[in-house]
């Protein structure tokens, strides 16, 4: 009996080998989809594990000095740390640079990578690992991140100590990292970065220095990535693995190092696009947001695409007289640094599509909204009813607590209609936000302003289920 039911067996099955060579066998599939399945999960995995672990960029600090900052820090920050134990200091420390501990070891940043030898390293989660509710969320414009305050505490201390500068130590000096806290000089850093580069990423000296334009930008939320199909805000870029790499182009990795890691952000890619945004956390009044609905679907879902069970997103480019939100992104990168990319390994010379002259914005998936304060490219506008109700949005403002404003749906802040006259730290100052400056402006998108009151606190409600 036995002996018949295992021949029998190994009959269907070869019986179902062949037939699965000959016509592609059900059985066979759903293996190979297994496979797969674990193939992607592992890709994933790793590039977690490479923006967390690896180091792309030079050395920035040891853990000791990063521990010793606190005597370098301005009164009464630095009494106060001195009455605390190592511990205590080191969380006022992750509170200053807007840092998240990492949960298996709150000794280290989440958006640092920390080496065997104790050196750190700044990784993607600097600015693309963020916190609500003191809880960090992976994808998360880190709306708290303080490189500015950080590298200039590093130069002192590290002077004070007889250290060497880190290539970051020095970079900043040339390039400030950002004047508000949660926003950074990315782009402009990267539009540095790229002048000493001929097309495969070789370092050359810079034949044509262009005066740069300055100006901070809110980093968007990953998880949104994989709706894209062309990346930021004017979507100059095709979206795939070889676009992610700019943001390790530091002048210590040759050419040769930054082509080489194309497998490695090929699982930094993967690792993006399985992103999920985070689910609103309190209770929704289901009956307000389902009028919201209706109110999203006729102001804003042309724009903005559908969401729910078909969710729809048309990548639609705004002109930016439409728009009228900040104008400088839009120019500060020239038609001519967007050849010098397009011509590079990073666009494959040419292959891939990038736009040379965007004429506006991208509206953007709103998927995980409520979360992703500040709003707007250059992150101008603190909460959700700011973004709906013009008039409302605050000139200057300043970040009170880490706690999430419920009513108004993002940041909750003090409003003011200029700098305090008695703020006069350049690293209290970059705790307010002011809209003054050139590149900071809060104007435009002005689509919620026509709406009656009613309709803006529906659509509020309804923003925050997406
Ligand atoms: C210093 C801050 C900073 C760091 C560090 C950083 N980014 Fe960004 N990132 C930005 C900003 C700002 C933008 C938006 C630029 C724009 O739209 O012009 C951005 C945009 C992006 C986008 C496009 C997203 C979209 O929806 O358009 C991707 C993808 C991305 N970054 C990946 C990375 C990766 C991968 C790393 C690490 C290797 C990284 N970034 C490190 C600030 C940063
Ligand atoms: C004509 C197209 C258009 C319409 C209509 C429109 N938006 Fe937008 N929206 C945009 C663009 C473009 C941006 C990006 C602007 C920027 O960052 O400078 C944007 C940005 C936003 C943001 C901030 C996104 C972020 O990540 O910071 C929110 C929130 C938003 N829109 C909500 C709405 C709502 C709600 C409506 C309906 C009342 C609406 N929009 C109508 C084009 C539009």
């Amino acid at each position: 009996m036995h002996a018949d039911s295992t021949i029998r067996f190994f009959r269907l099955l070869i019986f179902a080998i062949m037939f699965g060579w000959s016509v592609g066998s059900p059985i066979l599939e759903s293996q190979r989809l297994l496979a797969d399945e674990q193939a992607v999960r592992e890709s994933i995995a790793k590039g977690r594990d490479l923006i967390l672990n690896y180091r792309f960029l030079p050395r920035d600090f040891h853990q000791a000095t990063f521990d010793d900052t606190w005597q370098d820090w301005p009164e009464p920050l630095r009494s106060q740390a001195e009455h605390l134990s190592p511990e205590g200091r080191r969380s006022m420390a992750l509170k200053r640079y807007g840092f998240t501990p990492r949960p298996d070891d709150p000794t280290k940043s989440m958006q640092f990578s920390v080496d065997a030898e104790g050196w750190w390293t700044m990784n993607c989660f600097s600015c693309h690992g963020g916190a609500v509710n003191g809880k960090m969320i992976e994808g998360l414009p880190n709306a708290q991140i303080a490189l500015e305050t950080l590298y200039s505490d590093m130069r002192q201390t590290k002077r004070r100590r007889g250290e060497t500068l880190s290539q970051m130590d020095l970079g900043s000096m040339a390039v400030p990292m950002g004047t508000s806290n949660g926003t950074s000089n990315a782009v402009v850093f990267g539009i540095a970065l790229m002048s000493f580069r001929d097309k495969d990423l070789n370092l050359k000296l810079p034949f044509r220095m262009l005066p740069i334009i300055h100006h901070d930008m809110d980093a968007p939320a990953w998880w949104n990535v994989s709706k894209r199909d062309r990346l930021y805000i004017d979507g100059f870029v095709q979206k795939n693995h070889r676009a992610l790499i700019p943001f390790v182009m530091d002048q210590m990795n040759s050419g040769e190092t930054m082509r080489g890691w194309e497998d490695e952000f090929k699982h930094v890619f993967a690792y993006i696009e399985s992103l999920e945004p985070p689910v609103y956390p309190n209770a929704i009044n289901d009956q307000l947001s389902h009028e919201g609905a209706e109110v999203f679907a006729h102001h804003c879902a042309a724009c903005h695409g559908t969401y729910g069970q078909e969710p729809t997103y048309p990548s639609r480019l705004v002109p930016i007289k439409k728009i009228g939100t900040d104008p400088v992104r839009l120019t500060a990168l020239t038609e001519y640094d967007r050849r010098v990319y397009r011509d590079s390994w990073f666009a494959s010379y040419g292959a891939d599509a990038t736009v040379l002259t965007p004429q506006g914005y991208l509206a953007p998936p709103l998927d995980g909204i409520w979360a992703s304060a500040p709003y707007f490219h250059n992150g101008s506008v603190p909460t959700i009813e700011g973004v709906l109700d013009s008039k409302s949005r605050p000139v200057v403002w300043k970040r009170i607590a880490t706690s999430h404003d419920v009513h108004r749906v993002g940041l909750s802040v003090d409003k003011f209609e200029s700098i305090p006259g008695n703020v006069k730290r350049p690293d209290e100052k970059r705790e307010y936000f002011d809209s003054t400056i050139p590149g900071k402006s809060n104007t435009g998108h002005t689509f919620g302003d026509e709406l009656s009151k009613a309709q803006r606190a529906a659509l509020l409600e309804y923003l925050k289920t997406l």
